[in-house]
């Protein structure tokens, strides 16, 4: 992931950073207004507190605000001076993890496991702090999630969806949530999934209680297949437009495909008053042409995410009209 972030940071915003260190690369030292890499972290200067999220890389799990160099003598020290800012900090060590347990044993338990689909996200401010030897904390009271390292880890069933892929969407779904409020899908409500096979996806909404309609070249689960809530059609997902399908509450499409043909698929939805809301794979491919990521980020009520279960992808999610007022991309944090 810091590779891809790095990639990002150039093809994006035009900035060179350093390579990403081989992992016995240990900084013992702050260099203030350096941009290097601690660890996981890339202490990057020209993104000290950004003020809206589209100023962050989608590769950024989560980033700084407020950055700061905390002086300490001791475990005790350390946890009262960042209890002092405030009371949720997670932890990020690449070295001195004897130290940092110390520290953490001090402050308040922040939970990182994986999560229980549906949640509700935690409200309350989340810290980050890291030692960069045993005198000095780089930490920021202040980050850009609620999450803790911006991680959302969800519990898996390895026995019922089809297909791993819908974790991805119990995630989409999640952040809708969070981010704009957008309720989760619900019994009675209608969902047109694109590219459904083997299920991943149409599973999570059936489980949600929602009806789908569902195309693909190949056929569903045979366990969704008998689903009387689940219509199957073999079509182009693409060709079939919303004057034809009629409204839906959800249109989702996991489907490979490039930026260029998945925007204007997106925009005619929109455009047709027959979606509240959407959740679409944004596939990447070698070098990204970040372009043509950029158009999804300027519709309104939406936002761009990389999912902690994407990989060289990303997410459009779009909650609507109704529930535009939370953290697109284009509006303050
Ligand atoms: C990554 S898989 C989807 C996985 C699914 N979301 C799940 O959770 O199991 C992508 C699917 O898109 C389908 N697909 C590709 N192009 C399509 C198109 N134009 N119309 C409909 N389905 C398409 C493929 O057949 C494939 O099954």
């Amino acid at each position: 992931m810091e590779e891809l972030l790095r990639e990002e940071l150039l093809g994006r915003f035009g900035m060179r950073t350093p390579p990403v260190p081989a992992s016995g690369g240990k900084p013992d030292r702050f260099i203030p207004g350096e941009v290097r890499w601690y660890g996981p972290i890339l202490y990057c200067p020209a993104f000290r507190n950004p003020e809206r999220v589209e100023a962050l890389p989608y590769w950024a799990q989560t980033a700084f605000r407020a950055p700061m160099l905390l002086t300490i003598e001791s475990a005790g020290d350390a946890a009262k001076a960042m209890m002092a800012l405030q009371r949720n900090w997670a932890s990020c060590q690449y070295q001195l993890w004897r130290r940092a347990e110390l520290i953490e044993r001090k402050l308040p338990f922040i939970p990182t496991k994986p999560r229980t689909f549906p949640f509700d996200f935690p409200t309350t401010p989340m810290g980050i702090f890291t030692l960069v030897n045993d005198r000095q904390i780089l930490a920021s009271a202040e980050t850009s999630s609620d999450l803790a390292l911006g991680a959302l880890p969800l519990v898996e069933d390895h026995t019922n969806p089809p297909s791993r892929a819908y974790l991805k969407l119990q995630e989409s779904l999640a952040y809708l949530h969070h981010d704009f409020g957008v309720p989760y899908p619900a019994p009675g409500e209608r969902c047109f999934d694109a590219g459904a096979c083997p299920g991943g996806w149409t599973w999570v909404m059936r489980q949600c209680g929602a009806e789908v309609y569902a195309v693909d070249r190949t056929e569903l689960h045979p366990l969704l297949m008998r689903d009387p809530k689940v219509t199957f059609r073999v079509h182009d997902a693409f060709t079939l437009t919303p004057e034809e399908l009629g409204a839906f509450d959800w249109v989702v499409s996991d489907v490979i495909c490039y930026p260029d043909r998945l925007l204007p698929w997106v925009r005619r939805w929109i455009a047709s008053g027959r979606v509240k809301h959407m959740v679409c794979t944004i596939k990447l491919q070698g070098e990204v042409d970040w372009q043509t990521i950029e158009p999804f980020t300027q519709i309104p009520n939406s936002r761009v995410r990389h999912l902690t279960h994407n990989k060289h992808e990303l997410t459009f999610l779009y909650a609507g009209e109704e529930w535009g007022t939370g953290m697109g991309n284009g509006r303050e944090d």
